[in-house]
C-alpha cells in the first residue's frame, strides 16, 4: 500500500464515523497496519494540514481538512473507474501540469492519470499565451487520455470535456456558466475557465492527449488578467476544490465514455445549448486569417459554422472568438 493509498483509507475510516472519535486500534484493525503506523500517519496528516484531535481512552476526531487538492483526499469518495482512479501527482508548485503531465505520459502513464497543482509558475494558455495559477484558488489540472481517435476528432474531445466542466460547475455552485467555442468557459462576459489540449500524435491517430484546464475557483479577481472572475466572486462564498474536482472527474467520465462509444454527436445538441456564441455574430482569429460571419452551427467533428450573410459557410476547428455587436 503506498503512502497515500494509506492515507485516504484513514480519511475513509474517518468518513464513515463521522463526528464520533475512532480508537487507534480500531483504524489498526480495519486497515491490517500496526499500531504504530496508525501514530505514524497521524502525524503525517496533521503535517499536510488536517487538524485531528487525539484524546486518550478514546481516540482521533477530525476537526478540520485543508483546502488542498491531495491526491487521496480527491479520490476520498470518488466515483469513477478510470478517470481519477490511478495516480494523482499534486504539487504544490509546478512550471506547468501539462508539461508534466506530457512527460508522465511519455513514460506511458495510463489513461487517467491526473497532475494538479496548487499554483504553476509557468501556467500556458491556448496560442502562447500564459494561464496566471496563483496559489491555493484555483484548479490547475491535467488529464492523460489516450482516446482511439484520429487527430481531426481531436477539437471534439475538448469540447466534451468543457461540457462536462460545465455541467460540474453548475451542479456544485449552481452558476449557468457557457461555453465560447471552442474552451473558453464564460461567467457572462467573463472567463472562469479555459482549456488547453496538448497532443502527441502520428499522422493519423492520436498518441496521447492532454487535457489541461485551469478554473478561477477561490482566486481574488484582483490576482486574475482583466476580463476573468472566478466562482467564489460569483457565488460570494468559496467553493470546496476537491469537491469541484470530484464533480468534474465524474462528468469528465460520464461524457469521454458516451464520446467513446458513440462519438461527438452524443453530447453535441448539448455543446449546441451551452454555446455562447451560436447565434451571434462573430470575429476569428484563426491562424493568420480573420473569419467574419454569424456563427451558425456546431457540427459533427465539433467544427463552428461560420455564414458570410451572402452564400459562403466556413468549417472553422479552432481560434480565437469574440463576438462583435449586432
Ligand atoms: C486558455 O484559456 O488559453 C487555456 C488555459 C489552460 C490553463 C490550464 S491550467 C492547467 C493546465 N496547465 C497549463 O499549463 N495550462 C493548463
Amino acid at each position: 500500500m503506498t503512502e497515500s493509498d494509506l492515507k485516504q483509507k484513514i480519511l475513509l475510516f474517518f468518513r464513515k464515523n463521522k463526528e464520533q472519535y475512532v480508537s487507534g486500534e480500531d483504524i489498526s484493525r480495519s486497515l491490517e497496519v500496526s499500531r504504530a503506523y496508525v501514530w505514524k500517519y497521524m502525524s503525517k496528516l496533521r503535517d499536510d494540514g488536517y487538524a485531528i484531535d487525539a484524546v486518550p481512552r478514546l481516540g482521533y476526531k477530525i476537526r478540520s481538512v485543508p483546502d488542498k487538492l491531495f491526491g487521496y483526499e480527491i479520490k476520498n469518495g470518488l466515483k469513477t473507474r478510470v478517470i481519477g482512479k490511478k495516480e494523482i501527482y499534486h504539487y504544490e508548485a509546478i512550471d506547468s501540469t501539462n508539461n508534466r503531465a506530457y512527460e508522465l505520459a511519455e513514460e506511458l502513464a495510463p489513461e487517467g492519470t491526473i497532475v494538479v497543482a496548487e499554483s504553476q509558475t509557468h501556467g500556458k494558455g491556448r496560442i502562447g499565451r500564459k494561464w496566471v495559477s496563483p496559489k491555493n484558488g484555483g484548479i490547475y489540472m491535467s488529464l492523460i487520455l489516450r482516446p482511439d481517435v484520429e487527430t481531426d476528432e481531436v477539437p471534439s474531445v475538448t469540447l466534451v470535456a468543457a461540457v462536462a466542466i460545465i455541467r460540474a460547475i453548475k451542479d456544485i455552485t449552481g452558476i449557468d456558466v457557457r461555453m465560447k467555442w471552442p474552451n473558453d468557459i464564460l461567467c457572462g462576459k467573463k472567463k472562469v475557465c479555459g482549456i488547453l489540449t496538448e497532443i502527441k500524435a502520428q499522422p493519423d491517430r492520436v498518441d496521447f492527449l492532454i487535457l489541461g484546464a485551469g478554473i478561477n475557483v477561490n482566486t481574488p479577481v484582483g490576482k486574475l488578467p482583466a476580463g476573468s472572475t472566478s466562482l467564489k466572486d460569483e457565488t460570494g462564498y468559496s467553493i470546496n476544490r476537491a469537491q469541484l474536482m470530484r464533480q468534474i472527474l465524474e462528468e469528465l467520465e460520464n461524457n469521454y465514455k458516451k464520446f467513446q462509444k458513440k462519438g461527438f454527436t452524443i453530447v453535441r445538441s448539448e455543446c449546441k445549448r451551452l454555446s455562447s456564441v451560436l447565434g451571434k455574430n462573430v470575429r476569428i482569429k484563426a491562424h493568420h486569417h480573420i473569419i467574419e460571419g454569424k456563427a451558425i452551427d456546431i457540427d459533427k467533428k465539433g467544427a463552428l459554422i461560420v455564414w458570410d450573410g451572402n452564400c459562403e459557410r466556413r468549417r472553422v476547428f479552432s481560434g480565437d472568438v469574440s463576438v462583435v455587436s449586432q
